[in-house]
C-alpha cells in the first residue's frame, strides 16, 4: 500500500537578503509529535524579527549576529519557513496531548524556531499556545501575539506594576502600541513618541501626552518618568531619545527592546486574551497581504514604519 504524502503551500527563504530570496512553494505537510498540536493557519505576521532574519541585518561580525547565525543558519535558515507567530485551529494533536483538542482555535508564537509561514504547522502543547477567545479574528490573534509578548517581558523586567508614570519611546510600532496599551492597563500615566503620522494613532490607544520626536528635541523642562522603553531598539534614534533616557525619576528604569532575548510565556497570551476580552486592549493592524504577496509584505515591513502590525492570511 502507498501512502499519499500530504503537501502544504509555505513561503521559503533561501538564502540572506533582499525580500525576493522569499518563495512561495510546495513542500511537506508536517505530522504532529507524541506531544504536538497541528495547527492549520488562518494568518500570521510578518515582524520586525522576520526581516532582521531574512536580511541578516546585524551583520556577521557582531556577537549578536554571530549567535544568530549559529543558533538559525550560517549561509541561510536551516528552516527556510520563517515566521513567529500565527493563528488557527487545531487538525491534529499527537497521542499524548492533553490540553488541546482537534477543532480549538488556537494562536501563540514559535520563536526562533519559526515555521509560521506556512499552511501547517506543528508545535508542542507545553510551547507559547494559547485557546484563542471567540472576540478575536484571527487577523487579530496574530497581530497581537508578537508585540503583546515582547512588550510584556520588557514590562515585567521594568517591573511595570510599581511605575506610575511611563514614557514608550515608539509608540506606534508592534511592541510599542503593545506596551503603551499595556501599561495604561496597569494604571500608569503614558507619554508616546512617535512620528507626526502616527500621532492620532497613539493618542487613540490611551497616552495622556503625545511627542513627536520628528519634531521635537527635548522633553517640556523639569519632567521624569519612573520606566522609559526604548520599543524601536537602538539602530533607531534621535536627539529626543537622548532626553528621554536621561529622564529617570529617582530609582527610575530605561530599557531598550535590544536588551537581551525576551522570553515568550503562554500566561502572557492568557493576559492579552483576558484585555481583549474585557475591551481593555486592542490589536493594531496596518495593512493584510496573502501568503502570495509575501514579498510585498517584507518590503512594506523593511521601510520601518509600518504602524503596529503587518499580517499575512492564507487561502480556506
Ligand atoms: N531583543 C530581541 O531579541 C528583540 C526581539 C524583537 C524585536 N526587537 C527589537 O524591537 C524593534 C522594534 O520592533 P517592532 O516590531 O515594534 O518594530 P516596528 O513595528 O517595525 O516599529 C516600527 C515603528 O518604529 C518607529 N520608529 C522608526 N524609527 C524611529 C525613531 N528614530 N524614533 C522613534 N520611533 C521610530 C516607527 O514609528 P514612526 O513611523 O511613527 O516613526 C514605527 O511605528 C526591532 O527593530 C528590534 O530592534 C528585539
Amino acid at each position: 500500500m502507498t501512502t499519499q504524502i500530504k503537501t502544504m503551500k509555505a513561503a521559503l527563504c533561501t538564502g540572506y537578503g533582499a525580500p525576493e530570496v522569499l518563495e512561495v512553494s510546495d513542500v511537506r505537510r508536517p505530522t504532529p509529535k507524541a506531544h504536538e498540536v497541528c495547527v492549520k493557519l488562518r494568518a500570521t505576521a510578518v515582524t520586525a524579527s522576520d526581516t532582521i532574519v531574512r536580511g541578516r541585518k546585524i551583520p556577521l561580525w557582531h556577537p549578536v549576529g554571530f549567535m544568530m547565525s549559529l543558533v538559525i543558519g550560517i549561509t541561510k535558515p536551516r528552516n527556510p519557513i520563517l515566521g513567529m507567530v500565527f493563528s488557527g485551529e487545531v487538525v491534529s494533536i499527537g497521542e499524548k496531548v492533553q490540553s488541546f483538542d482537534v477543532g480549538d482555535p488556537v494562536y501563540g508564537m514559535t520563536g526562533p524556531e519559526f515555521g509560521a509561514y506556512a499552511e501547517y504547522l506543528c508545535i508542542s502543547e507545553k510551547g507559547c499556545l494559547s485557546k484563542k477567545p471567540s472576540c478575536m479574528s484571527d487577523e487579530e490573534a496574530a497581530a497581537i501575539t508578537y508585540g503583546g509578548l515582547i512588550a510584556s517581558h520588557f514590562l515585567e523586567k521594568g517591573a511595570l506594576a510599581q511605575r506610575k508614570k511611563v514614557l514608550i519611546y515608539g509608540a506606534s510600532g508592534a511592541i510599542g502600541t503593545a506596551a503603551l496599551q499595556l501599561a495604561k492597563c496597569a494604571g500608569a500615566k503614558v507619554t508616546g513618541v512617535c512620528s507626526t503620522k502616527h500621532l492620532e494613532l497613539v493618542r487613540s490607544l490611551g497616552a495622556e501626552e503625545v511627542i513627536d520626536y520628528t519634531k521635537e528635541d527635548a522633553l517640556p523642562d523639569g519632567v521624569s518618568y519612573d520606566l522609559v522603553l526604548d520599543a524601536v531598539g537602538r539602530k533607531k534614534t534621535s536627539t529626543l531619545k537622548t532626553q528621554c533616557r536621561k529622564a529617570l525619576a529617582k530609582g527610575g528604569r530605561y530599557l531598550s527592546v535590544d536588551d537581551g532575548m525576551p522570553i515568550s510565556r503562554p500566561a502572557y497570551l492568557h493576559k492579552l486574551s483576558t484585555l481583549m476580552e474585557l475591551g481593555q486592549y486592542r490589536a493594531v493592524l496596518d495593512r493584510v497581504y496573502s501568503l502570495d504577496e509575501i514579498v510585498e509584505a517584507h518590503k512594506y515591513v523593511d521601510k520601518g514604519h509600518k504602524k503596529g502590525n503587518v499580517v499575512v492570511t492564507f487561502a480556506e
